[in-house]
């Protein structure tokens, strides 16, 4: 599975970047519009991210009209090789993803919270199909459920469109990623620390060193 990270932060991303364990990049408006530097040109601020991960960086589109959907997504699949457009899932998206495969842009359809939407955009040419878990979650559905079931219709119809498990809330929901077969988790920052971490894994390792301080030893 490969492992995202969900922001539009440059320190986040190298750092993440420096562990050589991230494949690739989310960003969304409301993540854009976090950042301090409001004044950057959103294009500058993708460019930079993609010269820094080796992988795909999804980048998404403002408009919700078709022939500006398809101008926006034009504009932002120049900016780099790697660039993923992303589209929200309306009948305009979707039909503008249609459209755009045929052009050879990759397209991340976003905010999928039904197996049906997911379908559709399947079916209309998605490179990535994003269900948002964790918003599901907040509001009393089961946002795990989701993605088994769109990891099931791909499977039945051999669709090939990528499931990036979404508006991860913990470790455990990366987990639950795996265990399903979803081919992405786009993660915030702090859940990918959280990966890491294990009282065990502390307490044990400072038990080696304490131990080994006793001999009074290096290794050379
Ligand atoms: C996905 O690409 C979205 O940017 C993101 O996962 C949304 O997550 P949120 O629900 O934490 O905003």
């Amino acid at each position: 599975m490969e492992i995202f990270i969900d922001t539009a932060n440059i320190d986040e991303i190298r750092q993440v970047n420096d562990w050589g364990i991230l494949d690739g990049v989310t960003t969304n408006p409301s993540l854009v519009a976090k950042e301090k530097d409001k004044g950057k040109d959103f294009k500058t601020i993708v460019k930079e991210i993609c010269e820094i991960v080796q992988g795909d960086v999804s980048a998404e589109v403002v408009a919700v009209k078709y022939e500006d959907i398809l101008h926006e997504a034009r504009i932002l699949a120049k900016v780099h090789k790697n660039v993923v457009v992303k589209i929200p899932l309306l009948p305009d998206g979707l039909k503008a993803v249609k459209t755009l495969a045929k052009e050879g842009i990759r397209v991340n359809v976003t905010l999928c919270f039904s197996a049906n939407q997911a379908l559709l955009a399947a079916k209309a040419g998605a490179y990535i199909i994003s269900p948002f878990v964790g918003r599901l979650d907040d509001i009393g559905q089961d946002g795990v459920e989701l993605v088994e079931e769109i990891r099931q219709i791909y499977d039945n119809y051999d669709f090939k469109t990528k499931i990036l498990f979404a508006s991860v809330r913990h470790a455990d929901h990366v987990k639950q990623a795996a265990l399903i077969g979803a081919d992405v988790a786009t993660c915030p920052f702090k859940v990918i620390e959280q990966l890491y971490k294990h009282p065990l894994t502390d307490a044990g390792l400072k038990q080696f060193l304490d131990d080994w301080a006793k001999l009074g030893q290096q290794i050379k």
